[in-house]
């Protein structure tokens, strides 16, 4: 009996030494990807390099990494382009260094653009990058987003610092957008996740330079905002909560509105909480400066009070906020008794444009 099995076992030995040399190799090795087709095996290694190419239409660009994976972006990557829901690229993965070089990722969007983005006219693949990645994130370069370009909900603590996104194309009309700017919904960042640094980033669209729709432990600083609707919170539905967010030292330039946070106005049971600005400039604001409001979808209509704000601050560290002739400077819309809590708005400084605070008993501090 023994002698007979002594084979089977010396077989299984060996084989599993095989397996686990093989996998072992396989960690140090280096996955080029050139085509969809590489990927596959290319995930399999620690160290992935993304040459030049083409996604065909109607395909994701899906990398589901190693654990501790290095991803080297060394050449431009191209979408096709097709009516569809997207994303274009997704990538996943714990531990994460991506380093995007500043290649570009194309998304193709005068091929989309129809001045109604995801709310109307064809198909676009939105969002255009899904990032589910722990670890960093640096130097990524988004040109011409069919809409909503960076999904973000990270499986643990990300830094995303450099990142580009570009669709100053979009500001202008184009055939099939009846005289607007042919680029909507172009948000740059939407986040739903914890643990957050967005930093050094440089952002011209038509929509949310930052749009953080739950999470806490969000940090968005030294970034650059042109042409959009600035750095939002919200808008915050029923039961959602967001907590501890920083907004440092942003420039947010030509912008509908540049300090956003608007809660639903029918929600119930969310809470926006623990909000702080510091040091932050804000320019050529086009219709609010600071918006705060419980009435979303309406900046200034009836506002709810089934979500609580507190603790919102502009301190320390001077925030100013430049707003045109016809523009709030500030804005404070909130139910009754909603918003609490101690909001020190000392270190905010307004010029141009109009005040108006309903409801803003928790504001010390502010003199305009
Ligand atoms: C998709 O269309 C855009 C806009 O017309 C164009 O710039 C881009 O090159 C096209 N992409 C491909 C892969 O052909
Ligand atoms: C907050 O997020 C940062 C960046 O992801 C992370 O390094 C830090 O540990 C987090 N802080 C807490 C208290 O979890
Ligand atoms: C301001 O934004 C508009 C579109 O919203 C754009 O057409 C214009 O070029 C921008 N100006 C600057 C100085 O960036
Ligand atoms: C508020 O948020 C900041 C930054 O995320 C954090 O450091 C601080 O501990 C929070 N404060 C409270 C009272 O939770």
């Amino acid at each position: 009996m023994w002698p007979a099995m002594l084979p089977l076992i010396l077989a299984f030995l060996s084989s599993f030494s095989f397996v686990t040399a093989a996998t072992s190799t396989a960690r140090r090795c280096v996955g080029t990807i050139t085509s969809l087709s590489d990927v596959s095996s290319a995930v399999k290694c620690m160290t992935v390099n993304i040459e030049s190419f083409t996604v065909p239409a109607g395909k994701t660009f899906k990398l589901n990494l190693l654990d501790g994976t290095t991803v080297n972006v060394l050449g431009g990557i191209q979408f096709g382009n097709l009516s569809w829901a997207g994303p274009l690229f997704l990538v996943k993965g714990n531990d994460i260094t991506f380093n995007g070089n500043n290649y570009y990722w194309d998304g193709g969007g005068p091929f989309y653009w129809d001045g109604q983005g995801t709310n109307g006219g064809q198909t676009k693949p939105h969002p255009m990058m899904q990032i589910e990645i722990s670890g960093t994130l640096n130097d990524i370069y988004v040109v011409n987003a069919p809409a909503q370009s960076f999904g973000i909900s990270n499986p643990g603590p990300l830094t995303i610092s450099g990142a580009t996104v570009d669709d100053s194309m979009g500001n202008s009309p184009n055939s099939q957008s009846n005289g607007l700017p042919a680029g909507h919904n172009t948000d740059a960042f939407d986040v739903s996740s914890s643990d957050l640094i967005i930093q050094n980033s440089n952002v011209v669209n038509q929509d949310d330079c930052l749009a953080i729709n739950k999470g806490s432990n969000i940090t968005f600083a030294d970034n650059y905002c042109n042409g959009g609707h600035g750095i939002s919170i919200g808008s915050i539905s029923s039961n959602v909560v967001v907590s501890d967010v920083t907004i440092s030292g942003n420039t947010v330039v030509n912008s509908s509105y540049a300090f956003r946070i608007k809660t639903d106005k029918s929600a119930t049971g969310g809470s926006v909480s623990n909000v702080t600005y510091i040091a932050n400039t804000a320019t050529n604001c086009i219709q609010y400066g600071v918006l705060i409001t419980q009435s979303y979808p309406d900046d200034m209509g009836t506002p709810g009070t089934g979500v609580t704000i507190s603790d919102v601050n502009f301190n320390p560290g001077t925030t100013s906020v430049v707003a045109d002739s016809n523009a709030y400077a500030v804005a404070v819309n909130c139910g009754s008794g909603s918003c609490k809590g101690n909001w020190i708005w000392s270190d905010l400084e307004t010029s141009g444009g109009k005040i108006s605070v309903s409801n803003g008993d928790a504001i010390t501090g502010f003199s305009s």
